[in-house]
C-alpha cells in the first residue's frame, strides 16, 4: 500500500546518477584499473561522510570526494597529478543518469520532484543542469546547509522544510540501503532501488518498498 504522496525526493549518487560512469575516464588514465579505482573511491567517499559526521569534522562533498580519490590512487599505487585528480573530479559534474531515470521522472509527473543529497551545491547544481534532469527536479537540496551527512535525521528534515510537507506525504527514493533506512527512520515513505539484489541492512527501519529499477516507481505512485 502506498499513501498519497505529494512529493518524491531522490538521492542523487547511485540512485539517479551512476557514480561508476567515471570508470571510462579512470581507464583512460590507468589502463584497466578504472573499476578498481571507482569502487575504492566511492567506498572511501561514503565511509568518510559517516566518520566525519560522527567526529564533527565536516568538509564539503567536493573536498571530501577529491581527498577520497587521492587516498584511492595512493592505496592502489597509481600515479595521479593534481591536474588528473581535478579532471576526474570534474567528471562528477557529468555523471550519467541511469538509463531508466528520465522515463521514470517523466512518468511520475505532475508530482513535485526534488533531490536530497550529500553532494555539495558546487557539484550537484552543475550535475543536475548538465544532465538535463532539472526538467523534472525543481528543488536540489544539499546537506551542506547543515554541515553533517546522511543518515543524520536532521538532513531529511531539510526536505520537509523546503517542500513544506509532513514526512508522511513525502516519498523518498534511494539505491543506498543505509540512506533508505535513515529516511524511513526519519518518517518518509521509502522506496529502495536495490539494483544488486543485496539483503536489507539491519538498521531497524527497513524500506517500505524494494525494487530493482526506477522504472517500477510510476505504477506504485497514486496520482
Ligand atoms: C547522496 O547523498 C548517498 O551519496 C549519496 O547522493
Amino acid at each position: 500500500m502506498v499513501p498519497k504522496l505529494n512529493a518524491m525526493v531522490f538521492d542523487a549518487y547511485g540512485t539517479l546518477y551512476d557514480v561508476h560512469s567515471v570508470i571510462a575516464q579512470c581507464n583512460a588514465v590507468w589502463t584497466e584499473r578504472g573499476q578498481a579505482v571507482s569502487q575504492l573511491w566511492r567506498a572511501k567517499q561514503l565511509e568518510w561522510t559517516w566518520q566525519r559526521s560522527l567526529m564533527g569534522r565536516y568538509v564539503d562533498f567536493r573536498e571530501l570526494t577529491l581527498a577520497a580519490l587521492r587516498y584511492t590512487t595512493e592505496a592502489l599505487k597509481l600515479p595521479c597529478s593534481d591536474d588528473t585528480a581535478l579532471r576526474l573530479l570534474k567528471a562528477y559534474e557529468h555523471l550519467e543518469p541511469f538509463p531508466e531515470a528520465r522515463d521514470a521522472l517523466e512518468a511520475l509527473r505532475p508530482v513535485t520532484m526534488a533531490i536530497l543529497s550529500n553532494g555539495s551545491p558546487n557539484l550537484l547544481e552543475p550535475l543536475v543542469t548538465n544532465s538535463g534532469l532539472d526538467r523534472w527536479i525543481t528543488d536540489v537540496i544539499s546537506v551542506d546547509a547543515l554541515r553533517v551527512y546522511k543518515p543524520t535525521p536532521r538532513v531529511y528534515q531539510l526536505a520537509v522544510d523546503r517542500l513544506e510537507l509532513p514526512p508522511e506525504e513525502i516519498g523518498f527514493v534511494s539505491s543506498n540501503c543505509w540512506d533508505a533506512c535513515g529516511a524511513k527512520a526519519f518518517g518518509f515513505h521509502v522506496f529502495w532501488i536495490n539494483r544488486t539484489g543485496a539483503p536489507v541492512d539491519a538498521l531497524g527501519a527497513p524500506p517500505d518498498h524494494i525494487m530493482h529499477s526506477l522504472a517500477e516507481l510510476p505504477r506504485l505512485i497514486s496520482r
